[in-house]
C-alpha cells in the first residue's frame, strides 16, 4: 500500500497567512500539521509516500525532504492548478501505479491512527473506504448515507438533510478510483470532486465502506478551526515533565511554570508566568510576560511585557508591551507588534489582514 497526502490547493480561507505559508506546514503545538500525518502513515507501516504540491512546493520540499528522517521515501507530485481532490488523485496516477493507497488531506488532523480504516478496506473487500464523522452542520460537507457497513449514497453539501455523517480527510482506494475519476465532470465550482468519483463507484456497483472517527478530527481550513486543532493537539500531548533549571538550555529567571510545558533549546524566560499547555521553541526570549494556556511560540520569538493566550505565534515574531491580552490569534512569521503610549494607533498592514482592536 502507498500513501498520498494532498498539500496543493489555494487556502483562500486562511488568507493572508496562506499567501506566504503552505497551510499544511502551519504548526500545531509547534509541529507542522503534515508531519503529524506522515507519522501516522509511517505508524501504519506505509513507506512509499506521494505528496501533491502546488504553488508552495518549495517550502513543502524544504521542510520534509526525501523522507529519510522517517525512514520512508517521499515523492513530490506537482499539480498544476487547484482543480479538485479527484484531479489531484488523477495527477498522482503514475506514482500510485495500480497500488491500493490511503489518501489524506494535508490540512486535516485527527487523533486516531490509520490502521482501522485500512483494515476495514480489506475486511470488506471494498473499492473505497472512508473515515466518517458525525457533525451538527452536515450541509457544509460531503455527506454519506450508510447501511450496515456500507455507504449507499454520497452528496456534496446537500441542501436538505440526508445524514449527519460526513467525509473527513481520509480515504483508502483501490485502482478503480481512477476509472471513476475518468467518468466524472467538473462540478459547478469547476473542480473534479472526489465525492462525485466515489458516488460514481457506487453507481457502477462498487463497494464503499467506512470507519467512524474515534477521538477527534479537525479540518484546519479556517483560523478558528486551526486554533481548535492546536488546543486538541495540546490536550493529547501526555506525560510532559516540567522542564527544570538544568533542562536543555532553558533559563528560568524568576519565572513560574505550571501545567504541560514543552520547550526547545536555548529558551530564556525572565520574570514571566507560563501556564501550560504551552510550547516555546528554540531561542525564544520571553520577558515580563504571561504566556498560555494553549499557546505555541515559534523559534526566535521575542516577547516582552505582553499577555498571550490561545495563540499560535510563528517563528521570528516580536511582541512588545502590548497593553491588552492577545487571545485567539495567529501571528505570522516576522510580525512585529508593539504597544505604544501614544493616543494614536499606527499600523502597517498587508492585504487581507484581519485585526480586532
Ligand atoms: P481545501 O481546503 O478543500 O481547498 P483549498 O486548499 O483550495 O482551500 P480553500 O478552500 O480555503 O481555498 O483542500 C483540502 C486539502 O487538499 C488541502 O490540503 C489542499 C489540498 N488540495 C490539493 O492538493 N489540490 C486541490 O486541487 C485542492 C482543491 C486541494
Amino acid at each position: 500500500m502507498k500513501a498520498l497526502i494532498l498539500s496543493g490547493g489555494t487556502g483562500t480561507r486562511l488568507r493572508p497567512i496562506s499567501y506566504t505559508n503552505a497551510k499544511q506546514l502551519l504548526p500545531l503545538a509547534n509541529k507542522p500539521i503534515i508531519v503529524y500525518l506522515i507519522e501516522k502513515v509511517v505508524k501504519a507501516g506505509i513507506h512509499d509516500i506521494g505528496i501533491i504540491v502546488g504553488e508552495t512546493q518549495e517550502q513543502v520540499k524544504q521542510t520534509l525532504g526525501n523522507g529519510d528522517q522517517w525512514g520512508v521515501s517521499i515523492t513530490y507530485i506537482y499539480q498544476e492548478g487547484s482543480l479538485g481532490l479527484a484531479h489531484a488523485v488523477r495527477t498522482a496516477s503514475g506514482f500510485i501505479d495500480g497500488s491500493d493507497f490511503v489518501m489524506i488531506l494535508g490540512d486535516n488532523i485527527f487523533s486516531m491512527g490509520l490502521e482501522s480504516v485500512i483494515e476495514n478496506f480489506y475486511t470488506y473487500r471494498a473499492n473505497t473506504a472512508v473515515l466518517l464523522d458525525r457533525v451538527t452542520n452536515p450541509s457544509q460537507y460531503g455527506v454519506a448515507v450508510v447501511n450496515d457497513n456500507e455507504i449507499t449514497a454520497l452528496c456534496e453539501k446537500p441542501k436538505e438533510y440526508i445524514s449527519d455523517l460526513v467525509l473527513t480527510g481520509v480515504y483508502v482506494f483501490d485502482k478503480s478510483i481512477f476509472t471513476a475519476i475518468g467518468r466524472i465532470k467538473p462540478s459547478r465550482r469547476g473542480e473534479l470532486e472526489i465525492t462525485d468519483a466515489i458516488q460514481n463507484q457506487l453507481t457502477s456497483g462498487g463497494r464503499v465502506t467506512y470507519e467512524l472517527v474515534q477521538g477527534w478530527w479537525k479540518d484546519t481550513g479556517t483560523l478558528q478551526d486551526l486554533l481548535e486543532a492546536n488546543r486538541l493537539t495540546f490536550d493529547d500531548i501526555e506525560n510532559i515533565e516540567l522542564p527544570d533549571k538544568d533542562n536543555q538550555g532553558i533559563i528560568l529567571d524568576d519565572s513560574l511554570m505550571t501545567g504541560k510545558i514543552l520547550t526547545g533549546n536555548n529558551v530564556y524566560l525572565k520574570n514571566s508566568r507560563i501556564i501550560g499547555p504551552v510550547h516555546i521553541d528554540d531561542d525564544a526570549v520571553i520577558i515580563d510576560s504571561t504566556i498560555g494556556p494553549y499557546t505555541a511560540i515559534g523559534k526566535r520569538c521575542q516577547i516582552m511585557g505582553s499577555t498571550i493566550e490561545n495563540n499560535i505565534v510563528l517563528n521570528d515574531a516580536s511582541i512588545m508591551n502590548v497593553p491588552k491580552k492577545i487571545f485567539g490569534s495567529l501571528i505570522g512569521r516576522n510580525v512585529s507588534l508593539k504597544g505604544s503610549e501614544n493616543e494614536v494607533t499606527m499600523l502597517f498592514l498587508g492585504d487581507d489582514t484581519v485585526i480586532e482592536l
